[in-house]
């Protein structure tokens, strides 16, 4: 019996959810399927109630119902708990196992793909909202040295605050000063209305990493990298199939091989 997935959101047909889980069984020859489902602003609960009458197995939650995923899961791993936030579910039983697999999916794609070494670097955190909250653990668990910051600050500080680590800080842009990092990532949503962020030229140590986790759009921050000297710039496409493959080795014990999907992705 063919077992089923979905991904929630609210839009949700620019999703390239569906096609890249279908990839993956079809990769390794599981027994899924897996569509793309909009849920009204006010109905993600009783959506989720739906699914598991129906005998779906797990889904994926997207914006904006991460923090309510993480609310209607019974059983949350470390890395959800941290993030404040759930991108993906799974059925158990009576039980609702909550994860989020954003930040490993960052990690791995920095590490794996782009081949630049996490421990011990700086790494600088652009942004506090939903997005930089998510990743906030996997790369300390990495070994980064991590420091936040946001246009709102106080935010960053609270950020950097829950985590009670010495190797986390937040703070305002003005903080940055002349310090330089080894891999910057923009994790706010200024890149959606083509906005520049204020950050000093001088931020890009030698063979630095640029990273924005929005995929899709040549960002105004990716073009301030490229011009300031990012030694290797990279939007959030790999970040995507990352997550979606620690999802997807979650649910089915079986992890897909990602590479060859995003590079056919990126053409
Ligand atoms: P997401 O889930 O995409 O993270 P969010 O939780 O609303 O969305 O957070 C958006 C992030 O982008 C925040 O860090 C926000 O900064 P503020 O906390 O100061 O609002 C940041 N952001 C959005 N637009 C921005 C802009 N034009 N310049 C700088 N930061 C911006």
């Amino acid at each position: 019996m063919t077992d089923r997935y979905a991904v929630i959101g609210n839009p949700i047909s620019h999703s390239k959810s569906p096609l890249i889980h279908r990839m993956f069984a079809v990769q390794t020859g599981q027994d899924i399927s897996y569509e793309a489902i909009e849920a009204p602003l006010d109905g993600f609960r009783d959506t989720l109630v739906r699914l598991r009458q129906e005998g779906y197995k797990g889904c994926n939650v997207t914006v904006p119902f991460k923090f309510e995923a993480f609310n209607a899961a019974t059983d949350l791993t470390d890395r959800a708990l941290a993030a404040e936030a759930v991108n993906t579910l799974s059925f158990n039983d009576g039980l609702t196992g909550g994860d989020n697999t954003d930040g490993a999916g960052l990690v791995r794609d920095i590490r794996h793909n782009l081949d630049m070494a996490l421990e011990n670097k700086r790494v600088l955190l652009v942004g506090a909202g939903g997005a930089a909250s998510g990743v906030v653990l996997p790369l300390l668990e990495a070994g980064a040295q991590l420091f936040i910051v946001n246009r709102t600050p106080a935010k960053a500080c609270e950020l950097a605050a829950r985590f009670a680590s010495s190797a986390v800080q937040g703070g305002g842009y003005e903080a940055i000063g002349d310090a330089q990092f080894d891999v910057v990532i923009n994790a706010t949503s200024a890149g959606l209305s083509g906005s520049a962020i204020p950050l000093p030229e001088t931020l890009f140590a030698a063979g630095a990493l640029a990273y924005d986790m929005m995929y899709g759009r040549d960002t105004p921050f990716m073009a301030f990298a490229r011009d300031n000297g990012a030694a290797l710039v990279a939007d959030g496409l790999g970040m995507l199939v990352e997550q979606a493959a620690e999802a997807f080795n979650i649910w089915r014990g079986v992890r897909p091989d990602t590479a060859e999907l995003i590079a056919t992705l990126r053409n």
